[in-house]
């Protein structure tokens, strides 16, 4: 079949299964925005813009406010800002080191391949994100995917191939973007123990919103020395761009070594580094947003399971599944209309017959605004 033919085929296919995906213009006035992952209301927050904004008026337009850094940076890309910003996340994560990337999907595409070879194995949370998969694909490493957090059977595969590998890691998110429940991170440090392994934590949904100072789940559960890898994003919770590593000075010196994705590209912007590292201070700061959206997240939770609607997971994330695509698509389409901006979730990013709402929370709610969301959603489901 001819290359366009087959394209527009495909194109057709997806349209018969309502699984078109389109570029929407989200921008306007909503009642509510449940689907951004500004979990703090950082990047709503104007008062926080205007605080930086004013420090690039106030300064001569130095270097640290460039708009681009015009190289990579193991060339000239390698601007101060950058150790500014890792030296704030080592303070903020017990003085491990730290490596900034360009994003989260730089950091999952580039870890793996960088340190794994042909003798080892990977073993990846079932439901981790399309990012960590797409690095499992590009790795050397022979890959096998355990059941979501079932910790039971990743013991099994433990025991069984440790004798054959050079090498086992172990690799999961710690709040799981599309069910919003949260990894065992205790369990895994005991295992990753127990047989030797390597273990990596994307924390790209917990940064910011768990742990006293924002720090993650590994905070909450006094794990930070204990995971051989964190990974965190800035473009959520942190309301920036890019993302970090929390490492060993060895594993940190290598990446710079090995990481195609850190050597091969335009380091990020000044500007954007420096507004990390403004922003990161802040965020740090707020222990009142991060306990309200916790109750929030239970309050939500509570009320959806006494109307009878299916939820699932523990954190700010929570999934409505619905089930059918269809149905999942014009339920968020109605709710658009009633002022939520809302979007479906439908497979491949979810597994197939579970397409869902996805309501990411963020501490800008308050109790009357979800009611009004809630006693909406009840009618519309009817
Ligand atoms: C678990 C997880 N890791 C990594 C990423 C990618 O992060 P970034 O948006 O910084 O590329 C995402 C994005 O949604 C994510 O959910």
């Amino acid at each position: 079949m001819k290359f366009y033919d087959n394209i527009t085929e495909r194109l057709e296919q997806l349209t018969d299964h309502d699984r078109l995906r389109s570029l929407k213009n989200t921008a306007g006035e909503w009642r509510l925005n449940l689907s951004s992952n500004d979990y703090i209301g950082a990047a709503a927050s104007d008062v926080w813009q205007r605080e930086f904004y004013q420090s690039v008026n106030n300064s001569e337009l130095s270097d640290n406010f460039k708009l681009t850094s015009s190289s990579s940076r193991l060339l000239t890309g390698n601007h101060p800002g950058y150790r500014q910003l890792e030296a704030d996340l080592s303070l903020l994560y017990d003085g491990r080191e730290a490596l900034v990337f360009n994003s989260g999907y730089h950091a999952n595409v580039g870890i793996l391949p960088a340190i794994s070879n042909p003798k080892d194995l990977i073993l990846s949370d079932k439901l981790n994100h399309a990012s960590i998969i797409d690095g499992l694909r590009l790795s050397d490493a022979k890959f096998k995917r355990y059941h979501h957090c079932d910790y039971d059977q990743l013991e099994q595969l433990l025991a069984s191939n440790v004798a054959d590998y050079r090498q086992i890691f172990i690799i999961t998110e710690s709040v799981f973007s599309m069910d919003g429940d949260i990894a065992d991170l205790d369990r895994l440090v005991m295992l990753k123990k127990r047989y030797n392994a390597i273990l990596i934590v994307d924390e790209a949904h917990a940064v910011g919103v768990f742990g006293k100072n924002g720090a993650g789940i590994c905070e909450d559960c006094g794990v930070i020395d204990e995971i051989d890898i964190i990974i965190g994003t800035f473009g959520k919770a942190l309301a920036s761009l890019g993302a970090y590593a929390i490492t060993n000075s060895e594993l940190k010196k290598f990446l710079i070594n090995k990481m195609r994705p850190l050597i091969f590209t335009t380091a990020l912007p000044p500007v954007i580094v420096n507004w990390s590292s403004f922003i990161l201070k802040k965020i740090i700061a707020c222990r009142d947003e991060r306990q309200h959206l916790q109750q929030l997240g239970q309050l939500c939770r509570d009320e959806l399971t006494k109307r009878g609607i299916d939820t699932r997971g523990t954190s700010h994330i929570i999934p409505i599944i619905i089930g059918d695509d269809k149905k999942s698509v014009v339920l968020a389409e109605k709710l658009r209309n009633e002022g939520f901006l809302v979007f479906p979730i439908r497979p491949p990013t979810v597994p197939p017959n579970s397409s869902r709402l996805r309501l990411s929370l963020h501490a800008g709610i308050n109790e009357h605004d979800l009611e009004e969301f809630i006693d909406c959603l009840c009618n519309l489901i009817g």
